[in-house]
């Protein structure tokens, strides 16, 4: 009989709408009262190129640029689902930690549609959305695990133990991983965001050209720290007389060891990151890790990652490479699995506030 009715209840379907950066996110997933979330569609408009010129993301323009996407990402995302705006169940969308407007942004079109339909409401936290992407990839984990999440705001490592058990093991003192990577790459002469730009130039590099710092390896605890590392390769550019005036792209030479520079910087970045999450698995006893955020996009960090824990039989597991970076698709997820275990309920109250710091461990 209980079986009957548990078949007769309908998946849910959520839209999540995910505006914290300089990314619009919109994902519809599809929710059953157990088992996996499915992705039914998303789609996303990146603000690269706009920020591009100013060389990092400005505010006032990220949060403009959202309102011109939004609704039109929103149309996209149900007519690829085949789905109409009446059939969404619930209307998720990221509450914070991000830029104070352009979360306002999501925030306030959510609410709208929210009333608009007569459905509820869910604020979501970004982190969450990043921390539990991997569960929408072919190979998804299981619980508990440690997550090393890594993204442009963020590097901590945690224990997870379920949906909304999250405790944070390490986390970076000053820069964040991804800032690393992002300030390293503006010194040296590349565009914005500089992680991906970096990880390209270095894979023509030699990683042990440039001796830099591996910030915090050795401080007995699992937290980090990268701004030194920025300084230090603001250092090597000063004596090599490149930090105003950078190397002519025909100065074969030159261009070589700029190369180098940008491969010795990933390495110092990824060894840390690697042997800090292998201590991290080692103080849980855990055999299985979850890498999530932009970082984890790094060739370098999962082949390392990868060779690492191969050998110590643990099981490694990713974001599928376009969910690496914000996306409306871990929104949704988030507020799905989070409905699913009973650890949220969504209000018909407009939530038009926004929280432009959270922390993980307060949701
Ligand atoms: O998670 P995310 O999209 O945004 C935040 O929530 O912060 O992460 C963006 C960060 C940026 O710092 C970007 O440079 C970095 O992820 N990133 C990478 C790569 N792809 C993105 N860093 C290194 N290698 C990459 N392939
Ligand atoms: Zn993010």
């Amino acid at each position: 009989m209980s079986a009957v009715a548990h078949l007769n209840v309908p998946d849910r379907l959520i839209l999540g709408v995910e505006s914290s950066c300089d990314e619009t996110g919109v994902a519809l997933v599809s929710v059953p009262q157990d088992g996996e979330v499915r992705l039914l569609a998303h789609a996303l408009h990146s603000q690269i190129d706009m920020h591009q010129a100013y060389g990092g993301v400005v505010p006032e323009l990220a949060s403009r640029d959202h309102i011109r996407r939004v609704v039109p990402l929103v149309r996209q995302v149900m007519k690829e689902a085949g789905q109409p705006l009446s059939a969404v169940d619930v209307v998720a969308f990221t509450q914070g930690p991000g830029l104070a407007g352009a979360l306002l942004v999501g925030a306030g079109v959510a609410c709208a549609l929210g009333v608009a339909l007569g459905k509820p409401l869910l604020g979501v936290h970004h982190l969450e959305g990043h921390l539990l992407s991997p569960f929408l990839s072919a190979d998804p984990p299981q619980f508990p695990f440690v997550a090393l999440l890594v993204s442009g705001g963020h590097t901590q490592l945690m224990r997870v133990d379920g949906v909304g058990s999250y405790q944070i093991l390490g986390e970076t003192v000053d820069d964040a991983a991804g800032e690393a990577f992002d300030k390293s790459a503006k010194l040296m002469g590349l565009p914005y965001p500089g992680g991906p730009h970096l990880s390209r130039l270095a894979a023509h590099g030699r990683s042990d050209a440039f001796e830099l710092p591996r910030p915090m390896l050795h401080s007995g605890n699992l937290d980090f720290s990268f701004a030194g590392l920025k300084t230090a390769v603001r250092t090597h550019l000063v004596r090599l007389g490149w930090l105003d005036a950078l190397p002519s792209p025909d100065d074969e030479g030159a261009q070589a060891m700029l190369a180098d520079l940008a491969a010795s910087t990933q390495a110092a970045i990824v060894e840390v990151l690697v042997k800090k999450t292998l201590a991290a698995l080692k103080e849980t006893g855990l055999k299985r890790v979850v890498v999530a955020g932009g970082v984890g996009a790094n060739a370098s960090l999962r082949y390392q990652l990868n060779d690492a824990c191969r050998r110590r039989h643990i099981r490694v597991h990713y974001p599928e490479l376009h969910l690496c970076t914000d996306n409306g698709a871990m929104i949704a997820l988030a507020a799905g699995m989070r409905l699913q275990a009973g650890l949220a309920q969504a209000t018909r109250d407009p939530v038009f506030h926004v929280k432009p710091r959270w922390d993980l461990s307060a949701i």
